[in-house]
C-alpha cells in the first residue's frame, strides 16, 4: 500500500539529484532556494521566538521546544509543553501548574524550514500551499486563516500560539486559553488578537513593528509570524555542510561517507524517498514507526492512535502516512520518527530496514518519556492488537538488507549532511526578552 495525497512536487526531480550526486557534476549541482531575509525583520523575530509572552501563562517560547543545544528540538521522544520547567531532557512538570498530557509528536528541528521548496509542513503536512486559501497556504482553520502571511514557515508559527498543551494553557488559566477553548482564534478578541494586544503593549516590540511597518501601521497576528519565519529562515539556514563543499566541488568526502553516499542514493534505495538536495521528497510514507503516547485521536474516540496524513485527508490510504524528514543536521536532531520511537541513527535505520519485525519487537526503554504523572496509556496502541496491526499492515517500505558495516558507512554519509556554523547558531539566543521574562537559556 502508499500513500495518497501526492502532487506538488513529484519524485523526479528528487531522483534526477541523484544522478547528480553520484556522477559528482559539482558546476550542475543545485543551489537550495531561500527567500530573501530583511535583518531586520529576523532580529524582531528572534526576540518573538524567545520571548514567553506569546504564551498564554507567560511561561514558554518556541525555543523551549526548538533548543539549539538540541539541534532545535528538544532531546526527547515525546516533550512536554505549558507546564513544564527546564529545557530539553531535564524538563520536568511545575507540580503548581501540571500539564494534563504529553506532547503527542515529536518536536521536529526547524534546519532549512525557511528554503522555498518548505512548501509543507508538520508531520502531517496540515500547514502546505495550496490554491484557493487565504494567502495560497491551507491551514487547521481552513477559509478563517489571516490575511498578509507571507509563507507556509510564518503560517505554522501561528499554531502553537493557540494549542492549550504547547502554549495557550487551559480553560480559566488566561484570557488566551480562553479564547481558544470557546473556539475564538481569528478575529477581533480572538486568541491571535488578544497576543497582538500583549506584544504591542510593550514598547520595544511597538517601536520595532512601527520602524519595520511604517508609523501608524496596525501590527497583526501575521506580521508576528512573518517576523519569525525570518528568524527561524535566517538563523537555521544549514546548506554548507561538508557534502554541500562536496557537490561544488570544494571538498572530498572520507571513505566510509563516499561508500554511505553510494549507497544511499544507490542499492540501500534511502533516495526513493530521501531525495532532492534536502534529503526528502516532502511526501507522506508509512514506514510504521512504532507508535506510543496521547496519538491524535479526535475526542469522541477512545484509542490512542496517530493517523498522519489521514487527519488532513481524510483518505483511508494516508493512515499512517508522515512527512519524509529531512536529514540535514540529522546527527543532531535524536530521537528520531514523528514520535521520538529511536534514540540513535543505527536503531531508526534498522527500522527501515525491518519496519514489521521492528515494530513486533520495539523495546519500549528506547523511547525518551519525561515523567509526567498525568501521562496516561502511553503503551496502549502498541500493546492494542488492531492498533499495532493497522500500523502494521500500512507499512509501503521494503528495502534491501545491508550489513553492520554498510549501515556504518550511512551513517558517515549521514555525518557529512552536519552544517557546523548553522549548528553554533548566529543571532543566538537573546541574553534578555522585551517582556523581561526569563529566557530558557
Ligand atoms: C511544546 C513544544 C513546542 C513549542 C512551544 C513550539 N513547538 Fe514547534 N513543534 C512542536 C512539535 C511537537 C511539532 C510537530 C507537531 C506535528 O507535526 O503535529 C512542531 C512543529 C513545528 C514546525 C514544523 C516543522 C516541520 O518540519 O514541519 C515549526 C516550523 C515549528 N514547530 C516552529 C515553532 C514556532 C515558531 C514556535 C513558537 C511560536 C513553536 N514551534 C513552538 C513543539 C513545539
Ligand atoms: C519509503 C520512503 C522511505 C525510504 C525508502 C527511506 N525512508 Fe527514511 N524515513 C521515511 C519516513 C516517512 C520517515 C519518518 C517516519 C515517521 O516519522 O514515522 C523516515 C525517517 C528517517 C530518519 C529519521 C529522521 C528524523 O529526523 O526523525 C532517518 C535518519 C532516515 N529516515 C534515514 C533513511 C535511510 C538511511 C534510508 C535508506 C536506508 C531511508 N531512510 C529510506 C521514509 C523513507
Amino acid at each position: 500500500m502508499s500513500c495518497l495525497g501526492r502532487g506538488i512536487r513529484a519524485g523526479a526531480l528528487g531522483a534526477a539529484f541523484g544522478v547528480l550526486v553520484l556522477a559528482r557534476a559539482a558546476v550542475a549541482a543545485p543551489a537550495i532556494e531561500f527567500p530573501d531575509v530583511d535583518p531586520e525583520w529576523a532580529r524582531l523575530g528572534q526576540l518573538l521566538f524567545w520571548d514567553p509572552v506569546l504564551s498564554g501563562n507567560r511561561n514558554i517560547s518556541c525555543g523551549t521546544c526548538h533548543h539549539p543545544r538540541f539541534g532545535t528540538s528538544d532531546g526527547v521522544s515525546l516533550g512536554i509543553g505549558e507546564g513544564g520547567i527546564g529545557v530539553g531532557p531535564d524538563r520536568r512538570p511545575d507540580p503548581a501548574n501540571m500539564p494534563e498530557a504529553r506532547i503527542p509528536r515529536n518536536a521536529p528541528a526547524l534546519w532549512n524550514r525557511g528554503a522555498t521548496e518548505f512548501a509543507r509542513l508538520f508531520h502531517d503536512g496540515r500547514v502546505e500551499l495550496a490554491e484557493g486559501y487565504p494567502s495560497g497556504i491551507r491551514t487547521p482553520v481552513g477559509e478563517d486563516f489571516v490575511e498578509g502571511i507571507a509563507s507556509p514557515l510564518a503560517a505554522q508559527a501561528l499554531f502553537p500560539l493557540v494549542s492549550p498543551d504547547e502554549m495557550a494553557g487551559h480553560y480559566g488559566e488566561n484570557e488566551i486559553s480562553r479564547a481558544v477553548a470557546e473556539g475564538r482564534i481569528t478575529g477581533p478578541g480572538g486568541a491571535w488578537d488578544l497576543i497582538v494586544r500583549r506584544v504591542v503593549a510593550i514598547p520595544a516590540y511597538r517601536d520595532a513593528f512601527a520602524r519595520l511597518l511604517g508609523d501608524g501601521e496596525e501590527v497583526t497576528i501575521a506580521d508576528i509570524g512573518n517576523a519569525i519565519a525570518a528568524f527561524e529562515t535566517y538563523e537555521f539556514r544549514a546548506d554548507n555542510s561538508l557534502f554541500d563543499r562536496f557537490l561544488r566541488g570544494e571538498a572530498e568526502l572520507p571513505a566510509d561517507a563516499r561508500r554511505g553516499m553510494e549507497l544511499f542514493y544507490g542499492k540501500a534505495g534511502c533516495a526513493a524517498c530521501h531525495s532532492g538536495p534536502l534529503q526528502t521528497d516532502h511526501e507522506f510514507h508509512a514506514i510504521g514507526v512504532p507508535q506510543f503516547g496521547p496519538g491524535k485521536a479526535a475526542a469522541f474516540e477512545s484509542h490512542h492512535r496517530d493517523p498522519g496524513r489521514a487527519l488532513v485527508t481524510g483518505a483511508e490510504g494516508d493512515a499512517f502516512c508522515f512527512r519524509t524528514p529531512s536529514l540535514r543536521n540529522v546527527t543532531l536532531t535524536a530521537p528520531y520518527g514523528h514520535d521520538g520511537a529511536f534514540p540513535t541513527l543505527r536503531a531508526m535505520i534498522r527500522h527501515h530496514l525491518d519496519p514489521a519485525g521492528s515494530l513486533d519487537h520495539y523495546d519500549p526503554s528506547m523511547a525518551v518519556l519525561p515523567e509526567l504523572p498525568t501521562a496516561g496509556g502511553d503503551w496502549a496502541e502498541l500493546d492494542d492488537a488492531e492498533g499495532a496491526h493497522l500500523v502494521r499492515t500500512s507499512i509501503e517500505i521494503d528495502l534491501p538488507d545491508l550489513d553492520e558495516e554498510e549501515i556504518d558507512d550511512l551513517i558517515a554519509f549521514l555525518g557529512t549532511l552536519t552544517d557546523a556554523e548553522a549548528a553554533r547558531g548566529r543571532l543566538g539566543i537573546p541574553e534578555a526578552v522585551p517582556s523581561g521574562l526569563p529566557v530558557d537559556r
